[in-house]
């Protein structure tokens, strides 16, 4: 579903990513980890076409990002990211929040859209608040929308960078439940987080990246059992311990 061929990307004179090769198969859950800088966010960004790179290929259920041919807009609806900041429209109610992509990209019927932003507000538990605007919600309630937002344009991937480091930590398991669920569904994810909970749950690989590089790509009972790098083993004692 996603093919990431060699990647390479610098600003200006700074590489930020140094060829960065993985596959992610349809169904599959990959978490993404590695310290502050080593190029996560940009990694995952250049996968929907945020940020351009210099080298190297990006492949998305079989359309390459990188082609100046490319529709981007048309692509990016396809794939659902959920940011660290849930960037919810704070003067719309939540239920246009999520109808508004549907109609303007999509081309949905406001009706089918509305149908639509139920079922998946439902779906997170937040039926109820539809009519509200964000800022009448808690964060953990917010993000729970920004999912059911991605959602609501059927995407065929669901890209997600530190969707619960701006959360209390009475909030991070709502969000952390419905990303469980969506894995357990099949949906193709790949996740920068560090929450090595989820990582343990519903992971099927782990990615763990210094300094712009993939310096581990391993299956999680490998990445989490047996041994692996010594920068890898550093970071996870690091965050384990908190
Ligand atoms: N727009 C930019 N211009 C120049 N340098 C940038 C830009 N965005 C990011 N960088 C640099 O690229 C490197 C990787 O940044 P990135 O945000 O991808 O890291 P990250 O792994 O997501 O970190 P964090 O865990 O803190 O979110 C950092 O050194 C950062 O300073
Ligand atoms: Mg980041």
């Amino acid at each position: 579903m996603i093919s990431i061929r060699q990647v390479s990307k610098w600003y200006g004179s700074f590489q930020v990513l140094t060829e960065c090769t993985t596959e992610i198969q349809k169904g599959e859950v990959i978490v993404v980890c590695g310290p502050s800088g080593s190029g996560k966010s940009t990694l995952i960004k250049c996968v929907n076409g945020l940020e351009p790179f210099q080298a190297g290929e990006i492949m998305l259920d079989g359309t390459s990002v990188g082609d100046a041919k490319t529709n981007l807009s048309k692509l990016r609806a396809r794939v659902g990211m959920v940011f660290q900041h849930f960037e919810l429209f704070p003067h719309m109610r939540i239920i246009d929040n999520l109808t508004l992509a549907q109609i303007r990209v999509l081309g949905r019927a406001s009706e089918e859209a509305r149908d639509k932003g139920l079922k998946l507000l439902e779906r997170v538990g937040l039926k109820a608040h539809a009519e509200k605007f964000p800022g009448e919600l808690s964060g953990g309630q917010q993000q729970r929308v920004a999912i059911a937002r991605a959602l609501c344009m059927d995407p065929i991937a669901m890209l997600f960078d530190e969707p619960t480091s701006a959360l209390d930590p009475e909030m991070i398991n709502e969000v952390l439940d419905v990303m469980v669920e969506l894995a357990s569904e099949g949906m193709t994810m790949m996740c920068v987080t560090h929450e090595m909970g989820f990582a343990r749950k519903v992971a099927h690989r782990v990615i763990f990246m210094d300094q712009g590089r993939i310096v581990e790509d391993a299956a999680k009972d490998d990445f989490f059992g047996k041994p692996r790098s010594e920068r890898a083993q550093l970071f996870l004692s690091k965050i384990l311990q908190h």
